[in-house]
């Protein structure tokens, strides 16, 4: 049986357990992380591949939450990025880290509320994604203090790979090989619009 410990931290203290400003919070030692990691995965890439793997070494679950987005015209229906998202990471080193795939419409913190999570995680590549990335994450941050953003990086190999440009180069029949998992090519040339 897991024995609970309650700890009252300093600031500075909870920031050096949990890296978070969870400062003069009651806080549990034990407690269960769990962080949201949201988009579009339209498809999803090795990028993304290797920040859940990345995310998997701070927290206990991860959510993987694929954004209903009625206004964007999909490469793949929510339906086939769900399906997907649960075959490939599979193949991920996730330790003790639980990965479940949602998907969700509304405000991302409603959403990140609604699932009890603690933590947003955001993949950012270059300086060119942080500005966009910050002002989401103080957005969200207003609109519900309680959940912090943990910005994390992928290897280098991937610092120029997102969906949108996998997608043109894939319509504009030039090689992804080694950019998305094999099985999502393979998904992608079975599309009408695929080649
Ligand atoms: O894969 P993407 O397109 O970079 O993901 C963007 C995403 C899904 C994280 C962002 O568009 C989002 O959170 N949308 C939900 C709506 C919302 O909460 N908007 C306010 C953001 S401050």
């Amino acid at each position: 049986m897991q024995r609970e410990i309650e700890l009252f931290v300093t600031p500075g203290y909870a920031n050096f357990i949990f890296g978070s400003s969870i400062s003069g919070h009651r806080t549990n030692l034990f407690a269960m992380r769990r962080a949201i990691y949201p988009g579009s995965f339209d498809p999803i890439t090795n990028g993304h591949l290797d920040i859940i793997e990345r995310g998997c070494k701070l927290f206990d679950e991860i959510i993987i939450a694929i954004l209903i987005n009625p206004d964007k015209k999909p490469f793949f229906t929510i339906e086939e990025r769900r399906e997907m998202l649960t075959e490939v990471i599979k193949e991920i080193e996730h330790h003790s880290c639980r990965l479940i795939v949602e998907d969700f419409r509304g405000l991302l913190v409603d959403y990140a509320v609604e699932r009890e999570a603690d933590v947003i995680v955001r993949g950012i590549r270059a300086i060119s994604d942080y500005e966009y990335e910050l002002q989401m994450a103080l957005m969200n941050r207003r609109l519900e203090p309680r959940i912090e953003t943990v910005f994390m990086m992928p290897a280098e190999a991937y610092s120029y790979v997102s969906s949108r440009l996998v997608k043109e180069v894939f319509l504009l029949g030039g090689k992804i090989e080694g950019l998305v998992p094999a099985s999502i090519e393979a998904l992608m040339r079975k599309k009408p619009t695929g080649s």
